[in-house]
């Protein structure tokens, strides 16, 4: 027999980050979706689903339309002049175009940038931000939402003896995981990342990429990244993209060691991109 649960009924007022247990589910169902900057098209008949609690890696050369793609998934694209839209983008059984809830989609589906984009204040206000936009007040609510988030962004033991000092005082790959807590302190579903160890060292990149491994067992990440070393390691799926398309998506491991199409084989091994 299968148990399945329903979402805890406490999460709304909980801030232990406890979700459903993981199963294969799509979380994200994209299909058709085409994208245009004015007359320029940028994505072609992109069909892809999402599986819940993975991680989702997205490859491909540089103007292939990740960001483009990535930025679909919580409207951000909306905020540019003469982009249009059209095809189908589904989480949760929510057509995403459909509703007109942009705040809250952003709020279930975070994103973490390239570059650390701290803003110029302390550490706990970086990650109370959002939370107090959401109107919390309560100091000791607030405390905790700040301390759970920056556990969760694996950052907490670096930064417990400074919340109140500026957050851009801290190295990169020490704010890059500050962006992490902020995006988590929404208690998002879903988590997007545009290489966001791009402009980091080895060691904070090691960090990163530890952090995201454990951030799957709640969250469903999908990342975009030019390093295909941190596609194979940290993904469960990869889509390689080329000039707006979807040439390939698969399990990364089939991606990486056995893939279909010639141009996928080209670019893992380097031969162009
Ligand atoms: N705001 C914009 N206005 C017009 N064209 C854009 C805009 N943003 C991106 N494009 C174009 O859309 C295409 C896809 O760009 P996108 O930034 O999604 O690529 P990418 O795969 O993320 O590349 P990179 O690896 O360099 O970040 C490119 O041709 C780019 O020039
Ligand atoms: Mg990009």
């Amino acid at each position: 027999m299968t148990i399945t649960m329903e979402k805890p009924i406490m999460r709304a007022s909980s801030f232990a980050f406890v979700k459903e247990a993981a199963a294969e589910k799509e979380k994200i169902k994209v299909s058709n979706l085409n994208l245009y900057y004015g007359e320029k098209q940028a994505l072609y008949n992109v069909s892809l689903d999402i599986q819940q609690k993975e991680v989702t890696a997205l490859i491909g050369p540089s103007g292939c339309g990740k960001s483009t793609f990535l930025r679909t998934l919580n409207r951000m694209n909306d905020l540019i002049d003469g982009v249009k839209i059209n095809g189908d983008i589904v989480i949760d059984d929510e057509n995403i175009y459909r509703s007109n809830d942009v705040i809250k989609l952003r709020t279930k589906v975070g994103m973490v940038f390239q570059k650390p984009n701290l803003f110029p204040m302390s550490i706990y206000d970086n990650v109370a931000y959002g939370p107090r936009m959401q109107g919390i007040k309560n100091k000791k609510v607030l405390n905790q939402i700040v301390e759970d988030s920056l556990r969760g962004a694996a950052i907490w033991d670096e930064v417990k003896d400074r919340l109140k000092s500026s957050a851009l005082g801290l190295s990169g790959g020490q704010q890059q995981r500050v962006c992490i807590a902020r995006a988590i302190a929404m208690k998002p579903d879903v988590i997007l990342m545009d290489e966001p160890t791009s402009a980091l060292d080895p060691i904070s990149t090691l960090k990163v990429e530890e952090l995201i491994a454990q951030l799957k067992e709640n969250y469903t990440i999908v990342i975009v990244t030019h390093n295909m070393q941190q596609a194979a390691r940290i993904s469960d799926k990869t889509a390689f993209f080329l000039n707006g398309e979807i040439v390939e998506y698969d399990k990364t491991d089939v991606i990486f060691s056995n893939p279909t199409d010639k141009r996928t084989e080209d670019y893992i091994s380097g031969r162009f991109g």
